[in-house]
């Protein structure tokens, strides 16, 4: 298998404009509160760091790891928790931080093992939506760009665990040797 960075996505300039757009309209909705950030590990890693960094208002954040995907590109459906929160969420106003939205399902499951944790309030805020992949219904509150059906990488996103300190994000084809 032969992989092709096939072309540039989004450029680093352009995906931190974003990210301070992000930030500042978090800033705004939660200022009387203290907000709760939870980073999915390890996709969204970059993005939460640059996230916090562009929100002015006090806020704590926490980690939590889940997989879904093997060395495909394709979501197996399935989804692990590799690694649960540190500290609780009751009564928090939590806000999801997650790299893409893909089919959904990773997300349907999180949403679900969060509720049962009866935080105030949860909204979701991801950088990327793969809207034409969608096997069940998302509702993102921050929403960075929505891309086309293709396999990206870069910023945080993984391909076999590689790719992810690129600072743009960009399509990667497999091509059959
Ligand atoms: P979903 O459960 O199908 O929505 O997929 C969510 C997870 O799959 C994301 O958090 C990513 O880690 C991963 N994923 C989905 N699409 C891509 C992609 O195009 N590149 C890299 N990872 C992806």
């Amino acid at each position: 298998m032969i992989e092709k960075i096939e072309k540039v996505l989004l450029k680093e300039s352009e995906i931190q404009k974003k990210v301070k757009e992000l930030g500042e309209k978090i800033s705004e909705d939660y200022k009387d509160t203290l907000p709760h950030l939870i980073c999915i590990l390890k996709g969204a890693s970059i993005f939460h760091s640059d996230l916090i960094r562009n929100i002015s208002i006090p806020l704590t954040i926490d980690y939590l790891s889940v997989s879904s995907y093997g060395d495909k590109t394709e979501s197996t459906g399935r989804v692990h928790l590799v690694k649960d929160l540190d500290n609780p969420i009751k009564d928090r106003d939590v806000i999801i931080v997650e790299d893409i939205i893909d089919t959904g399902y990773t997300i349907e499951y999180l949403l679900n093992l969060f509720k049962l944790r009866k935080p105030r309030s949860i909204k979701l805020c991801a950088l990327l939506s793969k809207p034409s992949r969608r096997r069940v219904p998302v509702k993102i509150d921050y929403l960075g760009f929505e891309i086309p059906d293709a396999f990206v990488i870069g910023y945080g996103l993984d391909f076999d665990e590689r790719y992810r300190n690129s600072p743009d994000i960009s399509i990667l084809r497999l091509i059959e040797e």
